[in-house]
């Protein structure tokens, strides 16, 4: 598929998909999706590639969300299935057995917020705003931010951000657990890029393992997630990539993780 809503590239075994509407400030429609889901199943095949960044074209925006000339005339529907093929890409972000990094470069709102938040973890810069604005134009969040703010930053919070439609800057959306860093504009790619590529040399049947556990268990009670954690942990041992991480310790050089299967 040739790409017109997004960049698809690879840099090494990092994969990077660009968000690349500037007219529209990054805005997402069934276009962008179709294109991300594209190149997603380009990455599911590439088990060279070890993580994924997400991240918008320009100097102003990540996703400035949903886009609104798009939904103007939508039937009740045709929103369901946006809302629901909106849903259905976040969740593909989570399930990947890779991590996936937002690098937020600028707005990040309504559907822009909640594809970050989809996303293993945030990196933004300093110019960054988040918020759920969807309030404002008579709408509420549809893919999925009222569940995963609340999960993110509290229920409280997610409820005044999603009631008064406020954006707050990256470093409040850091202090409310939601951003895990913040860099100035010019540090941010290079920052993003340098915990991609740390994250790079680690093997890949771990990172899947933690993400999995992670994601799955997060929605458990403790003593399930925990039973779920020895269960993955007993099957890792079996990884030539374990052998591979304690041999290399005790002989005191870096471990060369392959990424086998078990
Ligand atoms: N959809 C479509 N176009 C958008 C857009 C969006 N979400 N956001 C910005 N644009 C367009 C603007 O219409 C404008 O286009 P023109 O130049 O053709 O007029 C261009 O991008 C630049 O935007 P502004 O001139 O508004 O730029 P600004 O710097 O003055 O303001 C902004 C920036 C505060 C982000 C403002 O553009 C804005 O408020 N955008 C809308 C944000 C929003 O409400 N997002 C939620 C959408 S609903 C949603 O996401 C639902 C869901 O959860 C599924």
């Amino acid at each position: 598929m040739d790409y017109k809503n997004i960049i698809f590239d690879v840099k090494g075994n990092v994969a990077v998909v660009k968000f690349n509407r500037p007219k529209a400030l990054n805005a997402v429609n069934q276009d962008v999706f179709l294109e991300v889901n594209d190149a997603i199943d380009r990455i599911e095949k590439d088990s060279s590639i070890k993580v994924l960044i997400l991240t918008g074209e320009g100097q102003k925006a990540f996703v400035a969300g949903a886009d609104i000339a798009y939904m103007l005339d939508l039937s009740p529907l045709q929103a369901k299935k946006f809302s629901r093929d909106g849903q259905d890409l976040l969740f593909r972000l989570e399930r990947l057995p890779i991590p996936v990094i937002a690098c937020v470069n600028g707005f990040a709102l309504g559907g822009g917020c909640e594809i970050a938040m989809a996303c293993d973890f945030i990196y933004a810069s300093e110019n960054a705003k988040f918020g759920q604005p969807e309030i404002n134009l008579g709408l509420i969040p549809g893919f999925g931010g009222t569940q995963r703010l609340s999960r993110l930053a509290g229920k409280a919070m997610a409820k005044e951000l999603c009631m008064s439609g406020a954006m707050i800057s990256a470093r409040e959306a850091k202090e409310i657990g939601l951003v895990n860093r913040v860099f100035p504009q010019d540090k941010l790619w290079e920052e993003t890029m340098k915990t991609a590529s740390l994250i790079a040399k680690k093997g890949r049947v771990m990172l899947r393992a933690i993400k999995e556990c992670i994601e799955r268990g997060y929605d458990i009670d403790l003593r399930d997630g925990c039973y779920m954690e020895s269960e993955a942990f007993g099957l890792i041992v079996t990884s030539p990539d374990r052998k591979e991480g304690m041999t290399a310790f005790l002989e005191k050089r870096e471990p060369d993780f392959k990424g086998e299967l078990y």
